[in-house]
């Protein structure tokens, strides 16, 4: 096979894109895919101050690697989960990319807020995956105010937004579905823009990508991932991009031109401020704060039931 673009042995054929590239121009395309995209919906301004929210994984940390390149300002931030080995290794992934580029990186552990993934979910009784959501999305949203960030990037890429539009449509989650855009506005003064620059290159492209640019990530999934419902998702859009390729991004394309603006038509709730950490909050208290109160009431509960 022969890459497209300039007629050398393809070392990546891409089905969904009916193409292949030799690996100079593989790296060009994707990297034009990108830019297409940021600026396609102006994610970004230059001069802007970015936060990337990297896991260690490919996908955060081959996006932390196109953005330094293309010259925007970004520091990294990493949130260390408390998930035993797992967390050690990614967040030795992310200081060792951030060192060797000279990219400043802050890096924030649950565990030194005795919150750790773990610990919350069984105090909660709730997956890990849900406690892991609420509280990276609430540290992402305080690092990027405190830190005085405009906006806050994160590595989700093309099968992360397909599975979750399967998983929002097949349940109908109309608010969900409202906010499911590559490009989130501040609605408070306390929000900053959130982008997601990848949110058209592929799981498989960004792989290929990492490996091209001799990316060091952290290649497994964590523990907690097996059995989660959006790998169940993936597997299915899998299966469907294999008998028609294109599938994935018709999905998330189309979507977002032909049904998410009436989604986010009828969305206008303007979410107040926290009683408990003043970060934006649509109740009394924001997801988190309520999250971090049950893991105080049980463990309240635990230590007054244990003898003297
Ligand atoms: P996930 O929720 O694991 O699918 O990850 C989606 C995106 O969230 C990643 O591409 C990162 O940008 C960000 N992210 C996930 N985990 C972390 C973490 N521990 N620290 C910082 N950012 C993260
Ligand atoms: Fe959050 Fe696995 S990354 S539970
Ligand atoms: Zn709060």
């Amino acid at each position: 096979m022969k890459c497209r673009r300039c007629g050398a042995r393809a070392e990546v054929q891409l089905r969904a894109h009916n193409t292949a590239f030799c690996r100079p121009c593989y790296l060009f395309f994707f990297r034009r895919q990108v830019e297409r995209a940021i600026d396609a919906q102006r994610m970004l301004v230059a001069g802007e101050r970015i936060l990337v929210a990297v896991s260690g994984g490919k996908d955060s940390l081959a996006l932390w690697d196109m953005l330094a390149d293309l010259g925007h300002d970004t520091t990294g931030l990493y949130l260390g989960l408390g998930i035993g080995e797992y967390s050690d290794r990614s967040r030795e992934k992310v200081e060792q990319f951030a060192a060797a580029r000279g990219l400043p990186l802050r890096v924030v552990k649950l565990e030194d807020e005795q919150l750790a993934v773990p610990g919350v979910a069984a105090a909660t009784r709730r997956a890990p995956c849900a406690a892991c959501g609420t509280m990276k999305r609430h540290y992402f949203d305080a690092a990027a105010f405190a830190g005085g960030f405009d906006v806050l990037a994160t590595g989700h890429n093309l099968d992360d937004e397909a599975a979750r539009l399967l998983g929002n449509v097949l349940r109908w989650q109309k608010d969900h579905l409202a906010r499911q855009r590559p490009v989130l506005p501040p609605s408070h003064p306390k929000f900053v823009r959130k982008v997601k620059p990848l949110y058209l290159t592929s799981e498989y492209e960004t792989a290929v990508y990492a490996f091209m640019r001799g990316i060091d990530y952290i290649v497994d999934e964590c523990p907690n991932a097996a059995g989660a419902t959006q790998l169940l998702y993936k597997g299915a859009l899998d299966r469907l991009e294999v008998a028609s390729p294109g599938t994935k991004l018709a999905f998330v394309k189309e979507f977002l031109r032909s049904a998410q603006p009436a989604f986010a038509a009828v969305e206008q709730r303007e979410p107040m401020e926290c009683a408990g950490c003043g970060m934006p909050a649509y109740g009394v208290l924001c997801s988190f704060c309520s999250l971090v109160r049950e893991v105080e009431n049980r463990r309240a509960r635990t230590s007054s039931a244990l003898p003297a």
